[in-house]
């Protein structure tokens, strides 16, 4: 069952009822003003930071669903009113649809011929949130209407927020001039920054304190002022500030009304904060023209078209018509949406992250690069040396940091031994793709120490070291605290309740040891090595090339299983992952990325010659299941002392034998690499959102986003997503499809074009920027296989390198035969 439809025209999800099985968000916003925003008009506003700056309030895990956002009430003369968003009142509309766009939501509706619509979206350079409302009346008599709208604030500081009561409920301010509504909670004492809830109407009364508007004992659906129709005009003084307008609006027989609300942040110099100086009245001279900008709505609408204008520019840097609709729309729209919020939000504030829990991670943060480096490599670059500069001396890494102070975070500390090869391969996508090798160069601190700087390009050395500096009992990795399974705590050995299964170590960490990580070591070092041969640096060649020939050969010795790859060692020197094991035979994420690494090839010279096929033959025969390749099997059926928070889960969830879709991708390139684009696109098909959109009811996530998990067969609900949006699955896949199975991949000296897709198309088209050129390439299939012929403006090319044109050459024609 669908709970709406995608617009492709508009590049909009069009959802159609308001009670979709779980709140469908978007994000507004996407440089430092930034705010959630569900189909009901649900979610909350930060400024940079969603836990140090947080405009207004979000209550996580309430009841019912969703409660907390940017409220509308409309009220007729006979005193009937009703949310217009739906929530919160939940009175029933004629008419509802909510669209998701890029950075922008549009919801309508229709209650006793009353239509509304109101077009929320953060305007590019600003630091601020427009609702555009219009009202028209469709009835044949003149409507009576009170429009009330209502915000309740956070005092800036989420966690503390939500449990220092015996200080925040003194400490609430506001300021209401001119009809604007200003908190300055703080701004008395150390904050130089408000936030303003400002409106196009001249007010018939405002409310600041919540319980004023709600009544005692009353909630958000039943405001004691909107069911009065006549606010308060209640200034807050601690307790809970809110902003709240009240506006009177006549509209004649078919007349239509626009009504702008702007909800914002603003910052003051330290020594201009109060006017007149001496007071303590907020200096308003910056922010009044702002405000007065935006509340005319020929700017907003300006503001508007800057937008979608700004993502059309973002999108159109990778198009693609193939036969299936599925693939297009993920990747000409939503998967690259999604890799943009990635990058932009980590892992900090969705439906399911708080926006007061984890910094940025190192792991994160730089596989989300990998999805995201062709839209803006600028900003690909900035933080390239950001995360690079909290790196420890010894090569290794934070495995968090903070993105206000962009220091690693002590707390959760280092460890983590796959974090330092991630940088290797976010560096290598951005080289391929912008050609900027003067990065390499940049000096660049560690721990964000002065006076440690060494170049970037010697950072990623000191990575690849990291891992040679700690060799296990079989000369495999240690895994340290964990690798990219972050639940797989080999070293944790808790039996405390409540203790981190991340940072809490028990054991020496001289014994286990990880498969993957030799995987990835190996993938890192063909990066590295490609990347030291453009810089003539043929020692560092032919160093990484025998590492990892080196770690090859231990993989076969100590990481093959006979017929897929181990996951690891645990510390009692144990393989799992392997027929040795009752639970845990099998693991993904060694399969995908070893291959993907070129491990077992058929061509490969070495023992494992072959093995390739026989591990990607495993996955399906032992991990694939329709809603997605699962993490392991069999799953863990209880908690195990030297395994850690793997198995701390129910079977079926997260990293316990869920669909963990940040690993499929792995297993679709594996299979493109190995020559099989049939089944990479089956993999891919399975966990694409829009190709599961028809089963919305069971999936339960937005269709047009991925989430990090599907409930595995062991699970309650096979098939039930969670955590959606802030998830690697995002930069994965949309590397997956673009650049293995449509095999449009940037090289570090030219465009590479050798697709691996399913026999059963005919061919497709694609056009790509590429470093200031534009690619138009068109593939057709004139054979069952993957060899690869190329025409470059009507040349042809040895070959499936593009090499870079003439430096005045703007487009490049490509024709690629696959036969
Ligand atoms: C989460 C984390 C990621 C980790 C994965 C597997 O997605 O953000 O860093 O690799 O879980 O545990
Ligand atoms: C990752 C995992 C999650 C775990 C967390 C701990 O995000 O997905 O299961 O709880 O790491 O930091």
């Amino acid at each position: 069952m669908k709970f709406g439809h995608f617009d492709d025209e508009q590049r909009e999800y069009v959802i159609s009822r308001p009670d979709t099985p779980l709140p469908w968000i978007n994000y507004l916003g996407c440089e430092a003003y930034f705010g959630l925003m569900s189909n009901t008009a649900g979610g909350y506003s930060f400024y940079r930071d969603a836990r140090l700056r947080r405009l207004t309030r979000y209550r996580y895990n309430n009841a019912p669903l969703d409660m907390g956002g940017r409220y509308l009430y409309l009220r007729d003369a006979a005193g009937r009113y009703w949310s217009p968003t739906w929530m919160p009142t939940r009175v029933k509309l004629d008419e509802y649809e909510c669209r998701h766009g890029q950075g922008y939501t549009i919801i309508t509706s229709k209650f006793n011929g009353m239509k509304f619509s109101a077009r929320y979206f953060v305007p590019l350079g600003e630091s601020l949130e427009i609702w555009q409302v219009t009202l028209t009346n469709e009835n044949a008599s003149p409507a009576d209407l009170s429009l009330f709208s209502a915000v309740e604030f956070c005092l800036w500081d989420a966690n503390d927020d939500a449990t220092n009561y015996q200080r925040n409920y003194s400490i609430g301010q506001v300021e209401i001039v001119d009809d604007v509504i200003y908190h300055k909670s703080e701004y008395r004492e150390r904050r130089d920054h408000f936030a303003y809830f400002a409106c196009s109407e001249k007010l018939a009364g405002f409310d600041t304190i919540r319980e004023e508007f709600l009544g005692p004992y009353r909630g958000w659906d039943e405001p004691v002022v909107v069911e009065e129709g006549k606010s308060r005009n209640s200034e807050a003084h601690g307790w809970q500030p809110i902003g709240s307008h009240h506006v009177n609006v006549r509209l004649k027989a078919g007349e239509q009304k626009q009504i702008i609300f702007i909800l914002g942040y603003h910052e003051n110099p330290k020594d201009d904060k109060f006017d007149p100086p001496g007071s303590q009245v907020i200096n308003k001279k910056t922010v009044k023209p702002v405000i007065a900008k935006y509340l005319k709505s020929e700017n907003a609408d300006k503001a508007f078209n800057d937008l979608r204008e700004y993502w059309t520019g973002l999108l159109g840097k990778i198009q693609v018509t193939t036969p299936d609709e599925h693939t297009n729309r993920m990747v000409n729209i939503w998967n690259a949406y999604q890799c943009m919020v990635t990058f932009n939000m980590s892992r900090s504030a969705s439906y399911f992250e708080s926006g007061i829990g984890r910094g940025m991670g190192f792991r994160d943060s730089t596989q989300d690069l990998l999805g995201f480096v062709h839209m803006v490599p600028e900003r690909a670059r900035e933080r390239i040396l950001d995360v690079s500069a909290t790196q420890l001396k010894n090569g290794g890494a934070f495995h968090q940091y903070q993105p206000l102070t962009k220091r690693g975070n002590n707390d959760v500390g280092s460890g983590f031994n796959d974090d330092p090869l991630w940088l290797v391969l976010a560096v290598s996508a951005y080289l391929r793709e912008s050609g900027d090798w003067s990065i390499l160069d940049e000096p660049v601190q560690y721990e964000n120490e002065p006076g440690t700087e060494s170049s970037l390009y010697e950072h990623l050395q000191r990575a690849i070291q990291y891992i040679l500096d700690r060799p296990g009992p079989h000369k495999l990795p240690l895994i340290g605290r964990a690798d990219w399974n972050d639940c797989l705590n080999l070293n944790c050995f808790s039996d405390t309740p409540g203790q981190s299964f991340q940072t809490t170590t028990n054991k020496d960490g001289k014994s286990a040891e990880s498969v993957f990580i030799a995987g990835l070591f190996v993938l890192a070092c063909r990066e590295m090595a490609g990347i030291a041969e453009h810089c003539g640096d043929q020692a560092q060649v032919e160093k990484v090339k025998k590492s990892a020939a080196e770690m090859e050969k231990v993989v076969w010795a100590a990481g093959w299983d006979g017929e897929w790859f181990r996951r690891a060692y645990d510390d009692f020197g144990h393989a799992l992952g392997s027929k040795e094991n009752a639970e845990g035979r099998i693991f993904i994420e060694p399969q995908g990325i070893c291959v993907m690494a070129g491990l077992g090839l058929d061509a490969a010279p070495s023992s494992g010659s072959g093995n390739a096929v026989k591990a990607l033959d495993a996955v399906r025969e032992h991990l694939a299941t329709p809603h997605g390749i699962v993490l392991n099997q069999p799953a863990f059926s209880q908690y195990y002392l030297h395994l850690g928070e793997i198995s701390s889960y129910p079977a079926g969830y997260k990293e316990n034998a869920s669909v963990f879709c940040h690993t499929n991708p792995w297993v679709m390139i594996a299979e493109t690499v190995v020559g099989r684009g049939d089944k990479a696109f089956d993999y891919y098909t399975r966990i694409n959102p829009s190709a599961r959109e028809e089963i919305s009811e069971l999936h339960k996530c937005e269709p047009y986003v991925y989430a990090q998990m599907i409930a595995g067969k062991d699970a309650v609900k096979p098939g039930e997503a969670k955590n959606s949006w802030l998830s690697g699955t995002a930069a994965w896949n949309y590397v997956a499809i673009t650049q293995h199975i449509l095999g449009i991949r940037p090289a570090f000296d030219g465009l590479e074009v050798r697709p691996v897709f399913p026999p059963g198309w005919d061919g497709f088209e694609a056009a790509r920027d590429f470093r200031g050129v534009r690619y138009e390439i068109s593939v057709k299939r004139e054979g069952a296989g993957n060899s690869v012929s190329l025409e470059v403006d009507g040349k042809s090319i040895l070959g499936t390198l593009i090499p870079l044109p003439d430096a005045n050459k703007k487009t490049v024609k490509v024709k690629a035969v696959v036969r």
